[in-house]
């Protein structure tokens, strides 16, 4: 089934689980369309699990075009969605939507990912909707700004700060987001957002109680070097993948390939 975006309100209402994986080339996105994923995000976790950067903040607009064209080559059914990489849309709308624009022009995805909903990014998001481009926000832990955050640390824990990441969800589903991804936050905090909002929450660290889920393909095959603590890894392809290299290169130097 070939995914468009009012699907997911459709599965929000009638509680039906969003499954969401990330992808960055041509073979994870084979492997996350053909094991059934609604929606494929090329995420900018690609900076770090696939190009080795130590956080997503150096990723640039066009290493992100670079992957996300690789990764259209390989789905065909689910909803494929791009971030936009740090410093490509926080300085001004102008910006925002040209970054979107070639996106969605230059990739063949359907929606871009931004992060963060208060006050001047609401508006951006307004106005990347307004143009035809469909948004998804993404609240609670947010990469981008690890740094103002101190570290990959839980989000919303003190009420006032809960309080903060509601306000700035609801902020996001009125500016026309169709989705939100709600990363490493209470999972008391993702069911009442999930409650509040009218469009799909998709959590990642964030309990039982979302619309959706998604985690990182490289976590859950196991080929990260580190994962987070909520991530579920699925299989070890990391240390299959060694012993099958291993086997190869005795194999060679015994000559016994070919
Ligand atoms: O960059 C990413 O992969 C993400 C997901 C974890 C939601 O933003």
């Amino acid at each position: 089934m070939v995914v468009k975006i009012q699907q997911l309100a459709r599965w929000k209402q009638a509680q039906r689980p969003i499954a969401v994986l990330t992808a960055w080339d041509v073979i994870s996105a084979h492997i996350a369309d053909q094991a059934g994923a609604d929606l494929i995000l090329v995420g900018d976790s690609l900076a770090m699990v696939t190009l080795g950067y130590e956080t997503t903040l150096p990723l640039t607009l066009e290493e992100v075009l670079h992957h996300a064209r690789a990764v259209r080559r390989g789905v065909t059914d689910a909803l494929l969605v791009v971030d936009l990489p740090f410093m490509s849309y926080q300085v001004d709308r102008a910006d925002a939507l040209r970054a979107a624009g070639r996106v969605i022009k230059e990739t063949g995805a359907q929606a871009v990912k931004v992060e963060g909903g208060y006050g001047a990014m609401a508006e951006t998001i307004e106005a990347l909707v307004q143009v035809g481009i469909p948004v998804m926000g993404h609240v609670g832990l947010t990469p981008q700004s690890v740094n103002t955050m101190g570290g990959f640390r839980q989000q919303g824990k003190s009420p006032e700060a809960a309080d903060r990441i509601l306000q700035e969800a609801i902020a996001i589903d009125q500016a026309g987001a169709f989705a939100i991804v709600l990363e490493h936050i209470p999972p008391g905090l993702a069911k009442t957002i999930t409650e509040k909002l009218t469009i799909p929450t998709i959590g990642i660290g964030a309990g039982p109680d979302c619309d959706g889920q998604v985690l990182v393909t490289a976590d859950v095959l196991g080929l990260s070097v580190w994962q987070p603590p909520f991530a579920k890894q699925y299989t070890n392809l990391r240390e299959q993948g060694i012993v099958a290299a291993q086997q190869f290169c005795d194999a060679v130097r015994s000559r016994q390939f070919p």
